[in-house]
């Protein structure tokens, strides 16, 4: 689909190179106008430009605007404030590029200009433990950006890199051999583990003997005892079961469920080779990758990879997990999505990997020619409760998820008994399930994941406001004009609309050809909230569109141009929403 950013672009540029020979700017920016009065797009190359050879900004602005060649594309082109030049387009232009929006099966979402292989690192909760909070925006998070990675056509792999391996282990398989209740194991396994756990360290605490004795199954294990082995994966597979259920009814999958324990083998012989290498070093007998020459690390104390009694860590495996990535998967880019306290263990883990890569002869990379993958650290902040502290049940424990859906579902349903009681109960049903837990998934990704944000029922399930079921509503709500005019609801079978005229139609349009761009804009730096406040305000435009412009009952060409608008518009909710992981329905 025809790029207006680029095409503005490049007109700048041509512009620029004739008012303005040899300047040194390469691809001047242009951005949509958030206050529609200023016009569509604007640049502030000009000012740049004039900055850098010292020139009078707005004259520079407006020689560049003068020379532009953009009459079919704009309507007016005018300088503004301190310098900027904003574009208005032409409501025929505008149609035209709403017409191919339509007719594109990606609706205007652009392949990436260099396509990678991505790799998701996310979710990744500790067998035998539920998934806290920090788990559940992970799963949302990670999930979501795996999605949008792969409408812009890279090629992602998501693994779910779960803890089930560790000196935890060791009471759990205690407990599990001596005080294991069969019935709740049944009922609830996940959570019979943490009690088992709970009690075991509890009483080492105490006790000499129960202390051995999970030291002497973690040995066991650590031995591959077939015993100790078999209650491990016992407890692994029952866990992983229950998560799998999580991860259905959340509409998450993974290509890969590499646990820690996949990298156990190759352990001694990664820190064998960090230390052959000089990356790792032996220091009062365990053996540690030092960052002396690094600004932010150097203060902090070093990254431990063996300890002194010869057991691995967190940091060895992942290490171990890179190299996997990077040699057997040649991952172009890995995203690890968890919360902002793991901040210094991957700034250490993306050090030690860089040096490990420009070692000769290291293992890390497949060939010598080949580069260390793009890491980044994806954090996110805190829920709060009402109290604005973390969120906890009334009892202090953490929230379970499954616990927290099972509520959200409940309340989804009130919702939607009241607002329409002649819906069959199964219809019901579904749509308490879509929106219910679209409502929690929704609440999380519309907020800038570096901030905390307070969980709150009634805001994330309101039918007004910056939620997912006033997003769901207004897809329903257009869903149930084309049914009312027994209409098809195919866009390509509609004609191109000739004309936009009425104000709110060419807001809606102009907003509707931004999708693509902001698809784009959430992967620069991995923030869904930005394609969330894009669908919020294209439901406020539609809304508005809706109120002013009658569809139905209009005469042609306005009918058809018209339901073009509303057909598209519900093409991109559904498949804005789809990106950020939620459903939609049909009634509701
Ligand atoms: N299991 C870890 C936790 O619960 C998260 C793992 C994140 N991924 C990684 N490669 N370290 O904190």
């Amino acid at each position: 689909m025809t790029d207006v950013r680029s095409l503005l672009s490049q007109a700048l540029s041509s512009a620029l190179d004739a008012v303005c020979p040899g300047h040194a700017l390469t691809v001047p920016s242009v951005s949509a106008c958030h206050d529609a009065r200023y016009g569509d797009y604007q640049s502030n190359v000009a000012m740049l430009v004039a900055a850098a050879g010292n020139l009078a900004p707005r004259e520079l602005a407006a020689s560049v605007a003068g020379a532009l060649r953009l009459e079919d594309l704009c309507a007016k082109v005018e300088v503004a404030g301190p310098g900027f030049i904003n574009f208005h387009l032409r409501p025929s232009r505008i149609a035209a590029l709403i017409a191919e929006m339509a007719a594109d099966p990606h609706n205007g979402i652009a392949s990436a200009a260099n396509p990678r292989r991505i790799v998701v690192d996310f979710s990744s909760p500790n067998t035998a433990k539920a998934m806290h909070v920090g788990h559940i925006r992970s799963t949302f998070l990670g999930d979501a950006l795996a999605r949008f990675a792969r409408a812009v056509r890279h090629e992602v792999i998501t693994d779910n890199h779960v803890g089930d391996w560790g000196a935890q282990f060791g009471m759990l398989i205690h407990g599990y051999n001596t005080r294991l209740d069969r019935e709740a194991e049944k009922r609830d396994p996940v959570a019979e583990f943490e009690r088992l756990y709970r009690e075991v360290s509890q009483e080492s605490s105490r006790n000499e003997e129960t202390r051995e004795k999970a030291r002497r199954e973690l040995a066991a294990l650590h031995a591959g005892e077939a015993e100790s082995v078999e209650v491990w994966k016992k407890i692994a597979e029952l866990s992983l079961a229950e998560f799998e259920k999580l991860y259905r009814r959340l509409g998450v999958r993974f290509d890969h469920c590499l646990g820690e324990s996949f990298y156990n083998p190759s352990l001694p012989e990664v820190v064998a080779e960090l230390r052959r290498l000089g990356i790792a070093e032996e220091s009062e007998g365990a053996i540690c990758v030092f960052f002396r020459e690094d600004p932010v690390l150097k203060d902090a104390a070093p990254m431990m990879i063996r300890k002194k009694d010869g057991a691995f860590l967190y940091a060895t495996t992942d290490l171990a997990t890179l190299r996997h990535r990077a040699r057997e998967w040649r991952a172009d880019e890995i995203l690890y999505v968890t919360d902002a306290r793991q901040k210094l263990h991957f700034q250490q883990i993306f050090a030690a990997a860089e040096k490990w890569a420009g070692a000769p002869g290291n293992s890390l990379l497949a060939s010598a020619d080949a580069r260390l993958p793009r890491l980044r650290h994806i954090v996110f902040g805190s829920v709060l409760g009402a109290d604005k502290k973390p969120i906890k049940t009334r009892s202090g424990d953490p929230i379970k998820l499954a616990d927290l859906l099972d509520e959200a579902e409940a309340r989804a349903l009130k919702i939607i008994e009241k607002k329409n009681p002649a819906l069959s109960a199964e219809a019901r049903r579904a749509a308490a399930r879509v929106l219910g837990i679209g409502a929690v998934k929704y609440a999380d990704l519309c907020q800038n994941r570096n901030l905390d944000y307070v969980f709150d029922w009634n805001k994330l399930l309101a039918l007004q406001g910056n939620t997912a079921p006033y997003l769901i509503y207004a897809y329903v709500r257009i869903r149930s004009i084309f049914r009312q005019g027994g209409i098809a609801p195919l866009g390509q079978t509609l004609p191109p609309p000739s004309v936009l005229s009425h104000d709110a139609e060419l807001a809606l349009a102009k907003k509707l050809i931004q999708f693509g761009d902001t698809v784009h804009a959430v992967l620069d730096d991995c923030r869904p909230h930005l394609l969330a406040g894009y669908l919020y305000e294209l439901s406020t435009r539609f809304s508005r569109f809706y109120e002013t412009c009658p569809v139905l009952k209009a005469a042609e060409p306005d009918r058809g141009a018209r339901l073009l608008l509303c057909d598209l518009t519900a093409r991109v909710l559904q498949r804005g929403l789809g990106l950020l992981g939620i459903e939609t329905i049909e009634e509701m």
